[in-house]
């Protein structure tokens, strides 16, 4: 969910639907804002849907010229998404308005408790527990209540609330569910993040675990639970508005595949020396910590997890260390083997997914380290692993993630590179020329994005398809989950992607006359058997009946009889192919979906950071 606060001179009802606006990506079910008037006066408004539906009931304008305010864009968990389960919630006199983000285990016990001391309660969420509890500790001011009532919750949440008591005052509380300050001059933010507020202040500040923020506009106040001051860590942020803007694309997602070259080329910066070595001084682990891991596993969810899938290739390959990679929802509910000398590497654009931080937690409780390949700079999951290298990618606003993905695959090939430098287990130039074929991968992709059109039209073509397979060997079995994750994001449509081996052992009953099919196919030197292998595959599904759409280097002639649809990619080195093979996917996907009038940016159903488990 996206939560902004705001108290200060100005019109709090337009920085909270602009901060809404810019966190919308966060969910997107249903909106609503709670504004404090001058006199105390408390105006609710909330609405199902999209935060279109809220801006039209606001066009009439406030009641009132109310410089306080705190707003939500829901992503349902308890409730129906409903007029009536959109936040703000409220205590039953309507004196105090709280908004949520995470999951209140207890809540069922605390509304039969509330309920049996005479609360009467009108939603289905776990958030209105808060407000009926904050209202029996009213008394003692709302960050104190806000303390107490904090005491009494079981789970994650991040909370806002106003009271009609304490108007120029929002309270803050956070625990596992993320929430930053904005520092301004005569006016200070909340926001889930720094997007909220970026329109109006770059310097923020981290809440830490458990801590309790009281703002006045011109006060920042942060406590932990029992009301003891908490020591704070300010920071710039470094990248503005514009930044977080579509810059005349029609959607984010195509801006953010178009940014793709610099994004690589981001991450890149600063971590290769004038000798062509890496310099990773942020993994934190000394040469002799690092020859002494003997086992990585990766961890994470949706496409973080492919591209996890794609680091077990290059770490295996490169630095010879044994990986396993694993989703963060199944992670700590097995047994997983961990020891000081396992790595757990997580990969999370925004920091902040649930699964994958309690996988982290998991990890470091048994004594693993953990490195954090993350994004979002200050989230939580970095904050609380050992070590972190950021993707620097600039912030991802499209649900379905492009430009981080590349880029984590780019900071895995740089673990794994690093570690192989620093065992030994590649020479010197072999590395440097691995690292110079990195560098060039940004021009490569803009040659990919160069030659998009026709994969548009292909895509635009397929749009009544109900169903699309993807299939890869090697690197490109990843980057074929990735396409029909893509596919099942955007188009909503059955996308399943297979390992083309793997085909023969049942998904080839899926082939039927005309289903497309993408295939692939890795480099015919660098994988010259694999290579020969998936070539067999095409003309397998192809005899079948399948429509063939075959992503395959520049040059390589072998494909051109069994392709119905031919996309090439520049030949790169072979572990490093998902860098251009990823892109028409994700043009592929976006065009479909758009083709079939889906919203792309923000897909039913999706949130782009999920904060419950
Ligand atoms: C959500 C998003 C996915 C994303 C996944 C992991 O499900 O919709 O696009 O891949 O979370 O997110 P993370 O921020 O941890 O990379």
């Amino acid at each position: 969910c996206g939560i902004v606060g705001y108290v200060g001179g100005r019109q709090a009802v337009d920085v909270v639907v602009e901060g809404l606006g810019r966190l919308e990506y966060r969910g997107y079910d249903s909106s609503g804002i709670a504004l404090v008037g001058p006199g105390g006066e408390l105006e609710v408004q909330k609405r199902a849907g999209k935060l279109a539906n809220l801006r039209s009931v606001l066009a009439e304008g406030p009641a009132s010229f109310a410089t306080t305010g705190i707003g939500h864009t829901r992503w349902a968990t308890h409730g129906a998404p409903t007029d009536r389960n959109a936040h703000p919630h409220t205590d039953c006199d309507e004196r105090i308005a709280v908004i949520h983000n995470g999951i209140i285990e207890n809540f069922a016990e605390l509304r039969a408790e509330l309920e049996t001391d005479g609360h009467k309660l009108v939603s289905e969420t776990d958030t209105e527990v808060v407000a009926h509890l904050l209202e029996g500790f009213a008394e003692l001011g709302l960050a104190e209540a806000m303390r107490r009532t904090c005491k009494r919750l079981k789970g994650a949440f991040t909370l806002l609330a106003v009271s009609v008591d304490e108007p120029g005052v929002v309270v803050g509380a956070r625990r596992n569910s993320p929430l930053v300050v904005g520092r301004g001059d005569g006016e200070n933010f909340l926001g889930s993040d720094v997007a909220a507020f970026i329109a109006y202040t770059r310097e923020a500040i981290e809440l830490g675990q458990d801590q309790v923020v009281r703002l006045r506009a011109s006060e920042i106040t942060i406590t932990d639970f029992d009301g003891v001051p908490s020591p704070t860590r300010n920071y710039h942020v470094n990248w503005d508005a514009s930044a977080a803007e579509k810059g005349g694309y029609d959607h984010f997602m195509l801006k953010e595949i178009a940014e793709q070259p610099r994004a690589v080329a981001d991450t890149l910066l600063g971590r290769v020396g004038a000798d062509g070595l890496l310099t990773l001084d942020e993994m934190r682990l000394s040469d002799q910590e690092l020859r002494d891991i003997n086992k990585i596993i990766v961890v994470a969810c949706g496409t973080s997890y492919h591209a996890g899938l794609i680091a077990k290739y290059a770490i295996e390959h490169w630095a010879g260390i044994p990986c396993e990679v694993e989703l963060a929802s199944e992670f700590r509910y097995r047994d997983p083997i961990l020891t000081r000398d396992t790595l757990v590497v997580v990969i999370s654009q925004s920091g902040e997914t649930m699964d994958t931080l309690m996988a982290v937690r998991h990890a470091r409780e048994q004594r693993s380290r953990v490195l954090a390949i993350c994004n979002v700079n200050g989230s939580t999951i970095p904050r609380e692993s050992d070590a972190v290298l950021y993707t620097h990618a600039g912030p991802e606003v499209a649900v379905a993630s492009t430009k981080a993905f590349l880029t984590q695959l780019v900071a895995c090939y740089l673990v794994a590179l690093y570690f192989a430098q620093v065992r030994g287990t590649k020479f010197g130039d072999e590395i440097s020329q691995i690292i110079a074929e990195l560098a060039e991968t940004p021009s490569r992709i803009e040659e990919v994005l160069e030659t998009m059109e026709p994969v548009r039209e292909l895509a635009r073509s397929l749009a009544d398809e109900r169903c699309v397979l993807f299939l890869g060997r090697h690197v490109g079995f990843p980057v074929a989950l990735e396409g029909a994750l893509k596919l099942k994001e955007l188009a909503y449509m059955h996308a399943e992607g297979f390992a083309a081996g793997e085909l023969k052992h049942g998904p080839i009953a899926l082939i039927d006359e005309g289903l497309p099919v993408v295939v692939v196919v890795p480099s015919p030197l660098g994988q010259r058997v694999t290579h020969e292998k998936i070539v067999s595959n095409i003309q397998e599904i192809r005899a079948r009946g399948a429509k063939t759409i075959v992503i395959a280097e520049e040059g390589d002639s072998t494909v051109e009889p069994y392709a119905d649809a031919l996309i090439r990619v520049p030949a790169v080195p072979t572990l490093l192919q998902p860098l251009v093979a990823t892109v028409p996917l994700q043009v592929f996907a976006c065009e479909l979906a758009t083709a079939k009038g889906h919203d792309v940016d923000q897909p039913r159903n999706l949130a782009k950071s999920v904060t419950v488990e």
